[in-house]
């Protein structure tokens, strides 16, 4: 079995023995308690952030709406899954006796995402209603996350691997993402939207490389081949399965092509979707700076084959 599938059957975080004290509340890493005092000074509220009142629903279709609907009811449930992994990671960094600049970081980094999911839930609604379910259950397989973020509960699954996973891949991607749709989203609220989570997203970006940048010099080859392989799971197997985007899903299926309409629909009106045509240099130009990114690390990525990107 491999890394990501493997889940221990056995024993998790949970099981480990208690060894709590002493508790080191002194900045150990710079970098990282100086995210956790910028995340605390940014907070926003989506429901007073957001002049919602001023959303100007009679602009648009009722095909769009729709469209705009599904696609952000979409990112909901994508925004409320990432909220399960930080508090799973945070016991770890608590378990394992990890530096507390991390835990106190992580703490508001699960606000962030909390209102990420709040934020896209509202655009939802005052579309026309947030949409609990998707309408097709394969749909379920394009968020799919290969067994990653259980791996935070596998007490033999490599912290850094994971962090390197899900933030220096995964939120690199989400990061440019929705920097990508701050600048092509027309609508003023959807606008809004987007750049309230790219802000968040910047330092939940910055947290993964700062941590990394800390422990890369300690270690060793083993643990880099660990980091390299969890990284391009995530990139092959979850991101160009369509994740974040649903162009990028490599099945040709009834969800995948009701995504991929709903994001066109509401790309067109500027409601805060994108398409190929517009993201594909994006992702392609987000796997390359990774790759370089990591190289630093020591560590090197495999090329990634796609059918819409080709090799990358
Ligand atoms: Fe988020
Ligand atoms: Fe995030």
């Amino acid at each position: 079995m491999n890394e990501m599938s493997r889940i221990s059957t056995d024993a998790t975080i949970l099981d480990a023995p208690e060894d709590r004290f002493p508790i080191d509340l002194s900045r150990r890493i710079t970098s990282v308690r100086d995210l956790f005092y910028a995340a605390a000074k940014n907070q926003w509220d989506p429901r007073r952030d957001i002049a919602w009142d001023s959303f100007e629903k009679a602009n648009y279709t009722e095909e769009q709406l729709w469209a705009a609907r599904n696609a952000w009811s979409r990112r909901a449930w994508l925004e409320y899954g990432a909220i399960s992994e930080s508090p799973a990671i945070q016991i770890r960094f608590a378990r394992e006796g990890r530096e507390s600049d991390l835990g106190l970081f992580f703490t508001i980094r699960s606000q962030e995402e909390a209102r990420h999911a709040e934020v896209c839930y509202l655009f939802a609604e005052a579309c026309g209603g947030y949409i609990e379910a998707p309408p097709l259950r394969e749909y379920e397989s394009n968020v799919e996350t290969h067994g990653v973020r259980k791996m935070a509960l596998d007490p033999d699954g490599l912290l850094e691997a994971l962090i390197a996973a899900l933030v220096c891949a995964a939120e690199e991607v989400a990061f440019d993402v929705f920097k990508h749709l701050s600048e092509i989203t027309t609508d003023p609220i959807a606008r809004a939207c987007c750049r309230g989570i790219t802000r968040d997203e910047v330092r939940h970006c910055a947290f993964g490389w700062h941590y990394m940048a800390k422990r890369i010099p300690e270690m060793g080859p083993d643990e880099l081949r660990k980091i390299e392989k969890a990284v391009a799971i995530m990139i092959q197997n979850v991101e160009m399965n369509g994740y974040h985007s649903a162009w990028l899903a490599q099945d040709d299926g009834e969800a995948t092509r009701f995504d991929m309409e709903c994001d066109r629909i509401t790309w067109e009106a500027g409601l805060g979707s994108t398409v190929e045509e517009a993201e594909k240099p994006i992702f392609i130009a987000t796997v390359k700076r990774i790759r370089e990114q990591m190289r630093e690390w020591g560590c090197e990525l495999p090329e990634f084959h796609h059918p819409r990107t080709g090799t990358i």
